[in-house]
């Protein structure tokens, strides 16, 4: 029998409930609970910005006093945008007919209406609270009486005194931050943070080595488990020195990861970052990372390796040889087909993730609080449980 060829196959179709965020979707209103990274601090400027998350067009400013702003673009007197309007001491003032708009939407001036305008109170421009920390402007688009506190994050939190923070906007995973916007589904970036094979597979034995060469070795032993913040993955390496490396890599609610140093040879230590992947819409996101760095260093990555290139200066050809992130996920198509996959052992850490993302959806339609969501400071530390650990059988500290 020749069974099994293309003919009448059914029509794919995505899981839209994982993809889809925006407002009034399961995807959309979960995502919309938590704080959001939208820009770099540096970002927030007197010239305006445009800002595009979970399907929400918006404009980014910092009033001459330095307070970040995030409005609707349409202006609520007469729907001109507001990317055109000029940045004031006290907000953001109109091209079109000059009401002036507070950081927090409040209508402060109307020029032309009688006494600066009696009734400029009757409404307000929509916008969103934001608040900045690690280098980022974090934004809420939640219902206003659940916001949570800004989350910390303890590796952020306890530095050196020789350490900085430096945030960073990466987008599709290239290795060389070339492509901000990346043209595809945030759930496949999602996928691959609790995917360890492919780090032997993709980025090891079948292209270069573009991350430790210690990822030749084959984990002998991986394991998923859920911990109080998101899934994790520790996926164990023999070394040939006797030790074996235990990296544990995380996915942290709603959106985030936490890798552990993946360069050169590996040391025994925690990750030192956060990477956000904050969907700009259904067919795209970005990614934001803040991590520690010693003082005076200005990169958070190195560019990846490709054969002695970035990604950038690939040809077509040598993305076909050595493909990386990119290639992968960006070759799953704009939303992943998931009607067509055939998860394999080697997925658990996707269908454990996937399945705390469905029952976190239904929570938060139920009318309770997500993982991760809290209202009170001390609650509101999240600890990282990634990290590269060494240790040698039979001894019982790590070396
Ligand atoms: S449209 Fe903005 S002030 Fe008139
Ligand atoms: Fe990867």
């Amino acid at each position: 029998m020749d069974g099994g060829t293309g003919y009448g196959r059914q029509t794919p179709r995505c899981e839209a409930d994982l993809t889809e965020v925006g407002a009034g979707t399961p995807c959309g209103e979960w995502l919309r609970r938590f704080w959001q990274p939208v820009a770099l601090s540096s970002d927030a400027t007197v010239r305006p910005k445009k800002v595009r998350i979970l399907g929400e067009d918006l404009i980014l400013f910092r009033d001459r006093k330095g307070r970040p702003g995030l409005l609707y673009p349409r202006c609520m007197h007469r729907g001109t945008t507001l990317y055109y309007g000029k940045v004031e001491d006290e907000g953001i003032r109109c091209c079109y007919h000059g009401w002036l708009f507070g950081v927090d939407g409040t209508c402060l001036d109307q020029p032309c209406e009688p006494e600066h305008g009696l009734h400029r109170d009757v409404a307000r421009q929509p916008w969103y609270p934001v608040e900045e920390r690690y280098g980022l402007v974090f934004a809420y688009l939640g219902p206003p009486e659940k916001k949570p506190i800004l989350p910390r994050y303890d590796i952020l939190e306890e530095i050196g005194a020789d350490q900085d923070i430096l945030a960073r906007q990466m987008g599709a995973q290239t290795g060389d931050g070339t492509m901000p916007v990346a043209p595809y589904s945030w759930v496949h970036l999602n996928d691959n943070v609790i995917d360890p094979y492919h780090v032997y597979v993709l980025h090891s034995t079948f292209s270069n080595v573009q991350f430790s060469h210690q990822f030749i070795i084959k984990p002998h032993k991986v394991d998923f488990f859920y911990s109080d913040v998101g899934v994790c993955y520790s996926a164990v390496r023999q070394m040939p020195d006797g030790r074996e490396l235990d990296r544990v890599s995380s996915f942290i609610m709603p959106c985030i990861m936490s890798v552990p140093d993946t360069r050169g040879d590996l040391q025994h230590r925690r990750s030192s970052r956060i990477g956000w992947i904050v969907p700009i819409d259904d067919e795209h996101f970005t990614t934001f990372s803040a991590g520690t760095i010693t003082k005076g260093e200005t990169a958070l990555f190195q560019p990846l390796d490709f054969n002695g290139k970035t990604w950038a200066q690939m040809t077509d050809a040598e993305h076909q040889d050595t493909p990386g992130d990119y290639e992968a996920q960006a070759g799953q198509g704009t939303i992943s087909l998931h009607s067509e996959e055939h998860l394999a052992q080697s997925d658990r850490g996707i269908v454990m993730m996937r399945r705390l993302l469905k029952e976190q959806m239904k929570l938060v339609a139920e009318g309770g609080d997500p993982i991760n969501v809290a209202y009170d400071e001390k609650s509101a530390i999240i600890k990282v449980p990634s990290g590269n650990f060494f240790r040698t059988p039979g001894k019982a500290a790590a070396e």
